[in-house]
């Protein structure tokens, strides 16, 4: 009797410590994921060469990624679900660091100068719904 309480005991503890460690590892790959969010729109601001409005010119360490301009980060995560410039006279490349925003959902690009092309990588965004990429040199 006493011995099959005590393998409970233990069997509790080792099932509580496996939840933890399970629990502790989905956090860190949560905080790696929104590492990545945040070197891609680091990438992205850097392909930009002319920010006449300043619109990017707070994307530092001094606010959270998920406060910058422009930028919404689902309620649940800290990972980026939309990225909105329009109509910022931003000039520059859109850089395929956007196709590891893999959480975003949309993307509102319009009245920019954006140029050359729409990198490929995009499509690695399959919760993508709303692209809106006009008025640019696309
Ligand atoms: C960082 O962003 C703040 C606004 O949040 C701005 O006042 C500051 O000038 C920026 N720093 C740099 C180095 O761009
Ligand atoms: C776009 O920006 C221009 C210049 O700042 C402004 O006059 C115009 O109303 C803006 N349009 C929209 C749709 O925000």
């Amino acid at each position: 009797m006493k011995s099959t309480k005590n393998s409970r005991v233990e069997f509790l503890v080792f099932f509580l410590s496996v939840l933890l460690c399970y629990l502790q590892s989905l956090s860190h790959c949560a905080k790696l994921g929104s590492e990545t969010d945040k070197v891609a729109l680091l990438a992205f601001k850097n392909q930009v060469a002319d920010d006449p409005f300043g619109a990017l010119s707070a994307w530092n360490d001094s606010l959270d990624f998920c406060q910058w301009h422009g930028v919404t980060c689902g309620a649940r995560h800290r990972r980026v679900i939309a990225l909105h410039l329009n109509n910022q006279s931003l000039t520059g490349s859109i850089s395929p660091y956007i196709g590891n925003l893999a959480f975003l959902r949309s993307i509102i690009l319009q009245s920019n100068n954006f140029y050359v092309k729409i990198p490929l990588e995009i499509g690695n965004l399959f919760r993508l719904q709303y692209i809106i990429f006009s008025l640019n040199m696309l």
